[in-house]
């Protein structure tokens, strides 16, 4: 992990080609082929949601699936129903997906990072206290950038649901010539906008978050405006035949102070004394 050093950029305040760029990716679609071991490792994903909603496998077998299902998490008995799944995206070494899983006892969450030398601390007695791992706690090596897409995939066939969406702390790419590989620079964004019902971003650059509440608005706009949706009065109005609406949806994007850090990063940074902020992009539940 780099040291808790402030990001040093050569950018002051928000990119200057931010809007451009987020209207432009709104209206593309990201045509990267899906690597393969990607794919593999979203059926795995799958799988685990499957096993813990007790649907192809032994309801017996996954841990946490009796409690799931007698507290009625959503989609544990229907078969109709979207199974809610929470994504921990860019999860390092794992603490945070214990966090939101203890938060969220009933859902499965799944922590997703590319660096397979960080998942192997995931869940380790030090993460937990000395405590279990949660049973609806999962991690899997994945590229983010597929992995989003195949769970699109997932949340427009009505199979899944994504009520949180954790962006903890991604890599800032600070630099104003690397700008473009931000999450909410590139062509990825509309994706990301579109998984879940909340997302949380949390990040030590201010600029970071401000830019992602600002690309979150204009994306919004730009993708709901056209061709189903009218965008009026920023109210996003649904027509027939769409599964989503965003109306009511809300941005903020404010500095925080955890008591407890949530990841190794925001314990870092804490330590360190550094100003945290984090943006949440709600729809009203
Ligand atoms: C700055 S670290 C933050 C880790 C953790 N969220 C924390 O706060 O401690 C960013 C993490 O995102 C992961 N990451 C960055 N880009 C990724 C991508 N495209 N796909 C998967 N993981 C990615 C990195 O491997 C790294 O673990």
């Amino acid at each position: 992990m780099p040291g808790a050093n402030s990001v040093t950029s050569n950018q002051e305040t928000i990119h200057k080609d931010l809007e451009k760029v987020v209207r432009k990716y709104a209206r593309t679609t990201f045509l990267r082929p899906i690597a393969d071991h990607t794919r593999e490792a979203f059926a795995e994903a799958e799988t685990f949601v499957e096993k813990f909603y007790g649907k192809n496998g032994d309801p017996g077998t996954a841990s946490g699936v009796t409690n799931a299902i007698r507290d009625g998490a959503p989609g544990a008995n229907a078969e109709t129903e979207p199974r809610a799944v929470i994504l921990d995206s860019g999860c390092g070494t794992g603490e945070s997906t214990i966090h939101i899983a203890r938060r969220y006892p009933n859902i499965p969450v799944i922590g997703i990072d590319k660096s397979g030398m960080r998942l192997t601390k995931a869940g380790n007695p030090a993460q937990t206290a000395g405590e279990n791992v949660p049973p609806n706690a999962f991690w899997i090596r994945a590229e983010l950038l597929d992995f989003w897409r195949l769970a699109l995939e997932r949340v427009q066939a009505g199979e899944w649901t994504i009520p949180y969406h954790a962006v903890y702390y991604p890599n800032p790419w600070p630099k104003q010539s690397e700008a473009t590989r931000r999450f909410h620079m590139h062509p990825i964004f509309p994706t990301l906008l579109s998984l879940g019902e909340t997302i949380e971003l949390r990040t030590n650059w201010e600029i970071y978050a401000r830019e992602f509440a600002e690309a979150a608005r204009i994306a919004t706009k730009e993708l709901y405006r056209f061709p189903a949706l009218r965008f009026e009065d920023d109210k996003v109005e649904i027509n027939k035949g769409d599964s989503r609406s965003r109306a009511g949806m809300t941005i903020t994007c404010e500095s925080f102070d955890p008591e407890n850090p949530e990841t190794a990063f925001e314990r870092k940074y804490k330590d360190a004394g550094q100003k945290l902020w984090r943006v949440v992009v709600a729809l009203p539940q």
